[in-house]
């Protein structure tokens, strides 16, 4: 019998084809594809291994086979798939779709026109229709801010329905499935919904044995109706109002334009042109959808900065407030007028700020921050001034999530609210189970309105920062990124430098004593799970950091981070020029790692 629902708009009956009609499951011949191992956050790839053969294919059908051993109720739920509008988007979603159906899945969300940005997925796993259509995962087709188009990247990943990325268990169950893989079940005949048109389309076999439904949602409703009920908007809007303050949002060519439209302009009100690169394109217009200072070079040019953050030419209609996403929406770069905020330091100022945001207030205060290793501490002096739990987390968003959704193993206590965030532009909080662009903008600008009385001169971003430094003290920081580095130079790097830890230790370099040099291993506090070589990390007596990294994201060659990180405390210099401070760590760190002579790189690709 079929779940009570509506099933309205659309019936198709293939009454054309033999038995089961658009039902009719194939079974399609495949053999195991190498590299099939999700990293840091999914499986990325060029577009053009993707497209071929049965690449996705495989990929999606080792995914229901590991849900299927998981115990998931693929029958009695709903599967959303969305992406952020990447080349291959569309073909993908449809493919997809046909696979679900195949493998018992009997309704499936496509978000409208294809586009979710990753935290709208999350919030709408969350959120869920009717009892009846609970969502148990969703598909995101995104490679996040990596290039797209058919010689770039494309990418898929799984979010579970906790509305946060696969745990390792789960995506090594799916690998595991990608290296046996022998068949694939297919609706294939079954027809193309067309994302462009809201409403549900019911698909009947034939032999009335089986209905299934594909419903077309509003992925930005959904995400923006939630943000609604974590900020103040009217308070924001008047901050928004003010003569004295602007906005200036850059979404990059990726998914959050039709978001940041709806929320800035049809629900704040504020002109169209506060947005930049608010359309949507299958290429992100060719760029590196990546908020960053070297990425996102028209915000940077508006708001008066350069790509080490430095002021350049007449603070003169700059912007009070720059920020942008990435192409899936959930990365995040703040700017004040010709004035960076690293995002280190936006985690920590959110912290101590929390209590402006309603979500927050509501909940008596957060009682929970987290970041990553390679994060710097600023938000550890924030979380020791107001007596918040701390945790120190491997790099990747979902370790945050497992922590969000503790309450029980922690003997009772409940950490939420919770604050997390990341030196790699992302911040966010348990609202959703992703880091989310939008909402790390309205928390910034609530923060701002709780700070600007009207009729008051304006408190700037700028001034918001500095009065943090002059509080906590400063965590001068920086990242180098050698992008495309070759894979066994960069594993050859690393493998020396591991060996040597122990004999580092004690060892002066550049006029740092090491302290401790060791591989960051973590220990899941929620599962148990162990999770070995995230980095190499030196710390220095004087409490400055080295860490090296290889990223998890790189659709291709290895990606070698290097992060620096130098306290000043509150009595020392706060306004020096980044670069100047952490000068001798960056040198000491490229001995330590003898990084040139490995990967031949003489400097950087990416200064953050
Ligand atoms: C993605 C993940 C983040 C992670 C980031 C950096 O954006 O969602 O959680 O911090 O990648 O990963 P990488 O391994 O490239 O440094
Ligand atoms: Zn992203």
């Amino acid at each position: 019998t079929l779940p009570p629902g509506r099933y309205e708009n659309t019936t198709i009956d293939l009454t054309a084809a033999p038995g089961l009609g658009a039902l009719k499951v194939s079974t399609l011949k495949t053999a195991p594809i190498d590299g099939q191992k999700p990293g840091t956050s999914g499986l990325r790839k060029k577009t053009a291994v993707f497209t071929e053969g049965k690449y996705l294919h495989n990929f999606v059908q080792a995914t229901f086979d590991a849900l299927r051993s998981t115990g998931a109720d693929l029958e009695c739920q709903t599967l959303l798939i969305g992406g952020d509008g990447r080349y291959y988007n569309d073909v993908a979603i449809n493919i997809i779709t046909k696979i679900a159906l195949a493998n018992g899945v009997r309704r499936v969300w496509v978000a409208k026109d294809g586009l979710a940005s990753t935290p709208a997925v999350s919030a709408l796993i969350r959120e869920g229709g009717p009892q009846w259509k609970k969502v148990f995962g969703a598909f995101i087709l995104t490679a996040s801010h990596n290039p797209g188009g058919p010689n770039e990247d494309f990418g898929i990943k799984y979010n579970c329905e906790n509305g946060g990325p696969a745990p390792e268990k789960l995506t090594n169950a799916i690998y595991k499935n990608t290296t046996t893989i022998t068949s694939i079940k297919m609706c294939a005949e079954c027809p193309d919904v067309d994302p462009s048109v809201l409403g549900e389309t019911v698909i009947e076999a034939r032999d009335g044995s089986r209905r299934v439904s594909v419903e077309v949602v509003d992925g930005v409703a959904a995400h923006v109706d939630l943000l609604r009920t974590v900020f103040d908007l009217g308070a924001i809007k008047a901050l928004l109002d003010r003569p004295d303050f602007s906005i200036c949002f850059d979404a990059m060519h990726g998914v959050t334009g039709p978001y940041a439209k709806a929320l800035f302009c049809d629900v704040l009100g504020q002109p169209a042109s506060c947005l930049i690169n608010a359309v949507p394109k299958d290429d992100f217009g060719g760029h590196h959808a990546d908020p960053n200072l070297t990425y996102a070079v028209d915000l940077t040019k508006k708001m008066g900065v350069d790509r080490l953050g430095q002021p350049v030419g007449s603070s003169q209609g700059v912007p009070s407030l720059g920020a942008a996403s990435d192409g899936d929406g959930d990365r995040n770069m703040i700017l004040g007028t010709q004035f960076f905020v690293t995002p280190s330091d936006s985690l920590a100022i959110l912290a101590a700020h929390a209590d402006c945001i309603p979500f927050f207030a509501a909940q008596g205060g957060i009682k929970a921050v987290a970041r990553s290793m390679p994060t710097s501490g600023a938000v550890d002096r924030v979380a020791q001034a107001k007596n918040l739990a701390l945790f120190e987390t491997p790099t990747g968003w979902k370790f945050f999530g497992n922590l969000m959704d503790s309450k029980a193993l922690f003997g009772g206590t409940d950490y939420t609210p919770f604050l997390c965030g990341e030196e790699s532009f992302g911040t966010g909080s348990d609202h959703v189970r992703e880091k989310d662009g939008l909402w790390a903008v309205l928390a910034w600008l609530q923060i701002l309105a709780a700070h600007n009385a009207p009729g008051k001169p304006l408190v700037t971003v700028e001034s918001i920062v500095k009065d943090h430094w002059a509080t906590y003290g400063r965590n001068y920081y920086c990242r180098y990124d050698y992008e495309g580095v070759d894979k066994p130079k960069a594993q050859a790097m690393f493998a020396a430098m591991t060996s040597a830890t122990s004999s580092n230790t004690g060892r002066v370099v550049q006029g740092s004593k090491i302290a401790t040099a060791d591989v960051f291993e973590y220990l899941d506090p929620v599962d148990g799970s162990i999770s070995k070589n995230q980095g190499i990390r030196f710390l220095m007596e004087d409490g400055s950091r080295v860490i090296f990294r290889l990223s998890g994201t790189a659709g291709s060659g290895a990606t070698v981070r290097m992060y620096i990180e130098k306290y000043v405390p509150p009595t020392g210099a706060l306004h020096e020029v980044c670069a100047n401070v952490v000068g001798d760590l960056v040198k000491a760190a490229l001995e330590l790692s003898s990084l040139v002579k490995f990967t031949g790189m003489e400097s950087p690709t990416v200064i953050t």
